[in-house]
């Protein structure tokens, strides 16, 4: 029962960035009522944080797009699945078409064509960017003024709570909490979850405050499957600034893309001799490179010499007034940075599609696995995957209503207040930070678990701090336990006590179901 408003919908899009605005306005294209909600305001979502671009091929440069798929499957340390990647890469040209015909534009080289960059990874220079380092802005002007401009709906400040459930065990709508924690109702024939990822898991991350990956704990709930969730993705380099807690602002690896290379404090190239692509190497390598110079040494930052770089403030604008802001001139001295919680490869299980497996519950971007990234993401392919997944699961969200495989509105019930378990937030913080960062061993990750089920209570989920964690909470339990279970090193998952990668045992994904969390 709600005590403040119900309305209808075909379909209710959580999420705001990419993948949520990209498929809002396709399902508007197709005729579908839409209404988008997001528990912050509308421009606000990880998409707004990306720098570096989208990654997407241009076959007039030369490049391939089994050369992009190579690459994707390289990154991912074997566990990407071959046909998925081929499909969303395949799947790029044409979305990022209908990306610019919605109004976004990206930079040009002199020729007259899109500038393209490189970076960690990638074998060619592929990655389109906007406003030189600020891509996701751009990409987010232009969606929000697209959505704007075709009348689709936007609730701003209102949280997802709980699924609506249909007799059959589908979802059928959702309950959310207003901004004074009043229960409103959605009923809708399909809901798409573009909530994004979980930085927040982490005491230092790249992510916004908002990314506590409630989307991913409420399809959990609803009894969809999560997969990988031990491949948490940790940027290379974000700014070092005292302590490096909270958000810290990303320096985008086009910056190395672009010439600038990894030193220690005594001026020691970090990478040499470490990968072939040396400082463009795929993240893993080079976040896990940098962690183990870290502890070598006893510090906790290292440095990125971009001197060399033309041009730096313009071609980097953001990560120059980030810059700014602690008094380091990049142009002249070398920028002090540290790994950071950047991105969850895993998620909600789904088709390239978005299908999760429950009946009128889909998802895209950041917040689904779709066998995309495996265990490790390629550079500037979740832009990418949010822009073709996100168009992809309007379709099919079309596709099931035409054949009548979605319930009818007037089948749900609406739940009771949910309660569930929460601990404290810092707490889970650091604890993630400190025993499932990057070197994870058996007795961190057990001792983790076991102090946050000590912290935990429950409660009833009746503001957005308390949905939120809660996902954090089921999140953490649901993560250190696919850590625990995956009893070898591959991708971003670095285990000190299982160092090596185990193909005979684990070429495959460690997948999650409420009940099995112990949660
Ligand atoms: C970056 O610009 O380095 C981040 C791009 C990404 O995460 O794909």
């Amino acid at each position: 029962p709600a005590d403040g408003w119900e309305a209808t919908a075909d379909l209710v899009v959580v999420g705001t960035g990419v993948a949520g605005l990209t498929a809002a306005l396709r399902a508007r294209e197709l005729g579908l009522s839409v209404l988008v909600v997001t528990k912050a305001e509308v421009t606000d979502s990880n998409t707004r944080w990306a720098q570096g671009g989208v990654a997407v091929v241009d076959v007039a440069t030369g490049d391939s797009i089994a050369g992009h798929v190579a690459d994707t499957l390289a990154a991912g340390g074997g566990l990407c699945e071959e046909d998925v990647v081929r499909a969303i890469v395949a799947g790029g040209p044409a979305a990022v078409a209908r990306l610019r015909a919605r109004g976004t534009t990206f930079d040009r080289a002199a020729d007259g064509g899109l500038a393209r960059t490189r970076e960690g990874g990638h074998s060619a220079f592929r990655v389109i960017h906007a406003g030189g380092d600020a891509t996701g802005v751009e990409v987010e002007r232009a969606l929000v003024a697209d959505v704007d401009r075709k009348r689709v709906p936007v609730l701003e400040r209102h949280v997802a709570v709980d699924t609506l459930r249909t007799p059959s065990g589908g979802v059928g709508g959702l309950t959310l909490l207003d901004p004074d924690g009043a229960r409103c109702v959605v009923r809708a024939r399909a809901v798409l979850l573009a909530t994004g990822g979980f930085g927040q898991l982490y005491q230092a991350t790249s992510n916004p405050e908002i990314a506590t990956g409630d989307g991913l704990a409420l399809a959990l709930r609803a009894g969809a499957a999560a997969a990988d969730l031990e491949f948490v993705q940790f940027h290379p380099t974000v700014l070092y600034t005292r302590g490096a807690l909270g958000r810290c602002p990303l320096v985008t690896e086009a910056v190395r893309g672009e010439g600038a290379v990894l030193v220690d404090a005594a001026g020691q190239r970090v990478m040499a001799g470490v990968h072939p692509s040396a400082d463009l190497a795929p993240r893993d390598v080079v976040s896990a490179a940098i962690t183990r110079r870290l502890a070598a040494a006893g510090t906790d930052h290292v440095y990125l010499d971009a001197t060399g770089i033309d041009g730096f403030a313009r071609r980097f604008p953001t990560v120059h007034a980030a810059c700014a802001r602690v008094d380091v001139d990049p142009t002249r001295e070398p920028i002090p940075v540290t790994p950071a919680a950047h991105f969850a490869c895993g998620g909600v299980a789904t088709s390239p599609e978005g299908r999760t497996g429950v009946p009128g519950l889909y998802a895209a971007g950041e917040v689904a696995r779709t066998g995309l990234h495996g265990a490790n993401r390629l550079a500037s392919n979740s832009l990418l995957e949010g822009l073709v997944v996100g168009e992809r699961a309007a379709e099919a969200v079309a596709m099931d209503l035409a054949a009548g495989e979605l319930a009818p509105l007037t089948r749900v019930t609406p739940s009771d207040a949910v309660v569930a378990p929460v601990a404290d937030r810092s707490l889970v913080q650091r604890l993630m930070s400190r025993h499932a960062a990057i070197g994870r061993d058996t007795d961190g990750l057990s001792s983790a678990a076991s102090r946050i089920a000590a912290a935990r209570r429950e409660r009833a989920l009746d503001s957005h701090r308390a949905v939120e964690d809660a996902a954090l909470t089921l999140l953490a339990d649901a993560l250190l336990l696919s850590a625990a279970e995956r009893t070898e090193s591959r991708g971003c998952h670095v285990r000190t006590d299982f160092s090596e990668r185990d193909d005979v045992h684990w070429q495959r994904s460690v997948r999650v179901r409420l009940d099995a969390t112990g949660a």
